[in-house]
């Protein structure tokens, strides 16, 4: 049976495509060769971060290309990037602080709580909570919080405050894992066994193994059970 065709509109021209498709699969399916705003295609980048509206609806709609699928009478068009104001910080001279962070990003104290940022994450991240966590310098409420963003940039688009959300989240999470963090016990005894040499044996057997060889290993590996 034939897959059912629905119109969607890319920058005004419209196109029939079918239903079962993402957004980048019918945009490329019209003809367009994405090489913007086009990355993981498995919604992990947040590369391709989208607009759009629908028939007889004046708001302005937000998905990622490759996860959201397409609607029909949906309009599309392509938005610009935007340039993010990301600090330059030393993160050995730093304290896992809300003053620190302020002291970064003094645009942070502008927050209005207004919540926009949340409703528009794809992610279906409380990013307002994770902003108001960072004012509070709760900086493990903020890294727990933030842990899932794919920095595709939505949250900042909408911020009445031009606050950078995700680049204080990023910020956060480093020094969550510097400086508050619990350090893995195990993790360190790894490090210093593979310092010690132990596994030069497997490394340089994995070094010259070819790539069916190391298809294989990885097949075979020894997995947490699920
Ligand atoms: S927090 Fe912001 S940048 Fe991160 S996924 Fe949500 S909308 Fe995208
Ligand atoms: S959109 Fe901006 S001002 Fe509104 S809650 Fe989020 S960070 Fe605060
Ligand atoms: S292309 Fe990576 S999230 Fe969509």
């Amino acid at each position: 049976m034939a897959e059912e065709n629905i119109d969607i509109y890319i920058m005004g021209k419209k196109y029939s495509v079918p239903k079962s498709l993402t957004i980048m699969k019918a945009m490329e399916y019209a003809g367009y060769m994405l090489v913007r705003g086009c990355g993981c295609r498995g919604g992990f980048c947040g590369a391709c971060g989208t607009v759009y509206r629908t028939t007889d609806d004046y708001k302005i709609k937000v998905g990622l290309a490759c996860q959201a699928m397409v609607e029909d009478g949906m309009y599309l068009t392509q938005i610009p990037f935007f340039p993010a104001n990301k600090a330059v910080y030393d993160i050995e001279k730093m304290k896992p602080t809300g003053e620190q962070v302020l002291k970064e990003y003094p645009e942070l104290a502008r927050c209005v709580a207004c919540n926009t940022c949340t409703k528009i994450c794809p992610q279906d991240i409380q990013v307002m909570d994770y902003v108001q966590a960072a004012l509070r310098g709760d900086i493990a409420r903020v890294a727990d919080l933030s842990f899932d963003c794919i920095m595709c940039g939505l949250c900042a688009v909408r911020c009445p405050a031009e606050i950078v959300q995700y680049n204080i989240a990023v910020l956060c999470r480093r020094l969550y894992g510097k400086y508050v963090a619990k350090k893995a016990k195990h993790l360190q005894e790894m490090v210093a066994a593979v310092g010690a040499s132990k596994f030069d044996d497997e490394l340089g057997e994995l070094m010259s193994a070819d790539q069916d060889k190391l298809k294989q290993l990885y097949k075979d590996r020894d997995m947490e059970p699920r």
